[in-house]
C-alpha cells in the first residue's frame, strides 16, 4: 500500500512572521543579504555568492542576455536557458561576459547626410538624445561628429537641413582612444563637462560609448556581481542530454555556475550528469541540482551526487500544471521544509552547508520573505523577471496596458523536451506540462527589485537579523486561518483607488 504522509501540502501564503527584538541601530542600511551559491564547508568561505538572494529561471522568455547583465547589476544572478543550440546559449553568456560596465555599444547612429527630420524620428524611437555621426551610419564605422538634441531646434530650424551642418565636428569632439579604463574615460567627462565621450580605435573608428549617466548609475549599484576581472557573472542551465558538449561550451565561455533545468531531478540521469562534470572538472564548477521535493532527494543530489546548490520545487511555478497533469508535486512551503530541515541535519553531520533555492510559485514579495525565512538561502523566479523591461520577449500592448508574453519550458512552444523527457532519446512532447500567457510590464529590473529587497530588509529588521542566516534562526512563523488572512486585508473602509495592488506588493496579472 501507499505512504500516506499526515503532513498537509502547505504554500507560502498559509504563514506569517512574528515579529522578534529589534536592537538599537538596526536598519534596512545595516542588513547585508549576501547569501552563497557554493556549498560551504566548515569555517571556509563559499566559492561563489550572490551579493542579493535571487536568481532568475532557467526560462526562454526570461533568461537572456538583457536581463542576465541587469540582475548581476543588482547583485543577483541569471541562468541563461538551455533549450537552445550550444551556440546561441554560449553567445549570450559571451554577451555577458562581454559587457564592459560602462562601455556600451552605440545603438543610434546617423550618418553626415542624415537630415534633422530623420534624426528627431530616430531619438524619438529610441529614446536617446546623443547620437554619433558616422560615415556609414553604423556602430563601428569612422566617427565624423556628435549630435545631440541641444544642437537643433525642432520647431525653428529646417528639418530637410543635414546633421552634418548641426553637428559638433570631429575637431571638437572629445574622445577616448580604445583601451582606456573606465576611470579615465569617467575623468575626461568628468574635466571637459561633457555627458558622452566615443571611444576611437587607431583609425579613428567607433568602438563604444561611455556615458556620464552611467558613471551615476555605476556608483548607485554598489552590489553588482562581479568575477574576479570584474567582469559581470553570469549562469547557464544545462540538461542530462548534452552535458558533455554544452558544458565545455560554456566553461569555455565563463559561465560562473550551472545548474541541472529539470523539473524532476530526482533521478538516475542528473546524477550521472553531475558526476561527469566532476570527475572532468573537478570541485571547481559550482553545480546546482534539482529540483527535488524531499528531504530523499536531497540525500540523493548532495551525499552521493556531490552537488553545491540544490533547487526545490515542483509544479508551484505560475505557468506550471504539472500536478494537474501528472500528479506529481509538493505544496512550496511543505517540500522547502522538509529539505531545510534534512540541509540543516547534514550540517549537523558533517559540517557541510548546502545552500537551497526555492524555485517557482512566488506571487509577490511577502511570499520571498518566508521563503528566506524558512531557510531558503535564494529563490529562483520567473514571472516576476519575465515582466521587467529586460526580459527577452517583445512589449505587447492589450486594451491600453504594456505585457509580455511569458511561457513555460514545458509548452510546446519552448519545445525544451529535454526538461521533460526521461533521459531516454523520446524527443517528443506528448502532453504539456506548462501554459503560454501574458504578464503585465512592470518596469526595469532594477526598479521592481529596489522595492521588493527593500520589503526583505525591513522584515529582517522586525525579526532582529543582520544576514540571512540570522534571519532563518531566529524566524518564527505561524500558520493562519482563512479569517486572519481576511483579518490582515484592509477591512470596513471604502477603496476607490486602483493602486491597491501595487501598495500591496502584488505584481498583477491572473495567476
Ligand atoms: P514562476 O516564478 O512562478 O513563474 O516559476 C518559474 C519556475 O517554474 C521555473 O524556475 C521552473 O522551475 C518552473 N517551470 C518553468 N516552465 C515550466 C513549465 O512549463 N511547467 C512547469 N514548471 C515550469
Amino acid at each position: 500500500m501507499a505512504t500516506i504522509l499526515t503532513d498537509t501540502s502547505r504554500t507560502f501564503s498559509e504563514y506569517l512572521l512574528i515579529p522578534r527584538l529589534t536592537r538599537a541601530g538596526q536598519g534596512v542600511d545595516t542588513v547585508n543579504l549576501a547569501s552563497p551559491l557554493g556549498v560551504v564547508e566548515q569555517n571556509r568561505l563559499s566559492r561563489f555568492s550572490v551579493n542579493i538572494p535571487v536568481v532568475s529561471a532557467c526560462m526562454q522568455s526570461v533568461s537572456g542576455a538583457d536581463l542576465s547583465i541587469a540582475l548581476a547589476r543588482q547583485g543577483g544572478l541569471s541562468f541563461v536557458f538551455c533549450s537552445q543550440p550550444i551556440d546561441s546559449q554560449v553567445e549570450m553568456v559571451r554577451q555577458v561576459k562581454a559587457h564592459k560596465a560602462g562601455f556600451v555599444l552605440s545603438d543610434s547612429n546617423v550618418q553626415p547626410s542624415t537630415t534633422l527630420a530623420q534624426l528627431i524620428e530616430l531619438m524619438r524611437r529610441t529614446g536617446h538624445s546623443t547620437v554619433p555621426v558616422t560615415d556609414d551610419g553604423s556602430a563601428t564605422g569612422k566617427l565624423r561628429g556628435l549630435i545631440t538634441d541641444k544642437d537643433f531646434w525642432e520647431y525653428e530650424d529646417d528639418l530637410s537641413r543635414p546633421v552634418e551642418a548641426h553637428m559638433t565636428p570631429m575637431s571638437d569632439v572629445i574622445f577616448g582612444s580604445d583601451g582606456i579604463s573606465l576611470r579615465e574615460a569617467n575623468r575626461l567627462l568628468h574635466q571637459h563637462k561633457k555627458e558622452c565621450l566615443p571611444i576611437l580605435d587607431a583609425d579613428g573608428r567607433l568602438t563604444s560609448l561611455v556615458f556620464k549617466k552611467d558613471y551615476e548609475d555605476h556608483r548607485l549599484n554598489p552590489l553588482e556581481l562581479l568575477d574576479e576581472s570584474k567582469r559581470l557573472c553570469v549562469g547557464a542551465a544545462i540538461n542530462t542530454h548534452d552535458y558533455r558538449d554544452r558544458v565545455p561550451a560554456l566553461i569555455e565561455a565563463g559561465a560562473d555556475a550551472f545548474c541541472f533545468d529539470s523539473s524532476d531531478g530526482f533521478t538516475e540521469y542528473q546524477f550521472e550528469g553531475i558526476r561527469w562534470i566532476r570527475e572532468q572538472y573537478g570541485e571547481g564548477p559550482i553545480i546546482g541540482g534539482g529540483n527535488v521535493v524531499s528531504a530523499e532527494g536531497f540525500d540523493y543530489l548532495v551525499e552521493e551526487g556531490g552537488v553545491d546548490f540544490l533547487k526545490v520545487g515542483m509544479g508551484g511555478g505560475s505557468i506550471c500544471i504539472t500536478r494537474e497533469q501528472k500528479g506529481v508535486g509538493r505544496g512550496q512551503a511543505s517540500a522547502l521544509l522538509d529539505v531545510v530541515e534534512r540541509r540543516d541535519a547534514y550540517f549537523e553531520e558533517t559540517g557541510r552547508y548546502i545552500p537551497i533555492c526555492s524555485d517557482g510559485g512566488l506571487a509577490n514579495d511577502t511570499q520571498i520573505v518566508i521563503a528566506l525565512s524558512m531557510g531558503a538561502d535564494f529563490v529562483m523566479m520567473g514571472r516576476y523577471f519575465a515582466m521587467t523591461e529586460e526580459s527577452p520577449t517583445p512589449k505587447t500592448s492589450i486594451n491600453g496596458q504594456m505585457y509580455k508574453p511569458y511561457w513555460g519550458e514545458g509548452t510546446q512552444r519552448a519545445q525544451n523536451w529535454q526538461r521533460y523527457s526521461d533521459g531516454m532519446a523520446s524527443r517528443k512532447m506528448l502532453f504539456e506540462e506548462g501554459v503560454d500567457a501574458y504578464v503585465p510590464l512592470v518596469g526595469p529590473v532594477s526598479e521592481v527589485l529596489e522595492t521588493t529587497l527593500y520589503k526583505l530588509r525591513s522584515t529582517m529588521v522586525n525579526v532582529g537579523a543582520d544576514t540571512l542566516a540570522q534571519f532563518r534562526e531566529r524566524a518564527i512563523l505561524t500558520l493562519v486561518s482563512e479569517q486572519s488572512v481576511v483579518e490582515g486585508g484592509t477591512s470596513t473602509v471604502f477603496q476607490f483607488s486602483t493602486t491597491r495592488d501595487a501598495e500591496e506588493g502584488r505584481w498583477g496579472g491572473a495567476r
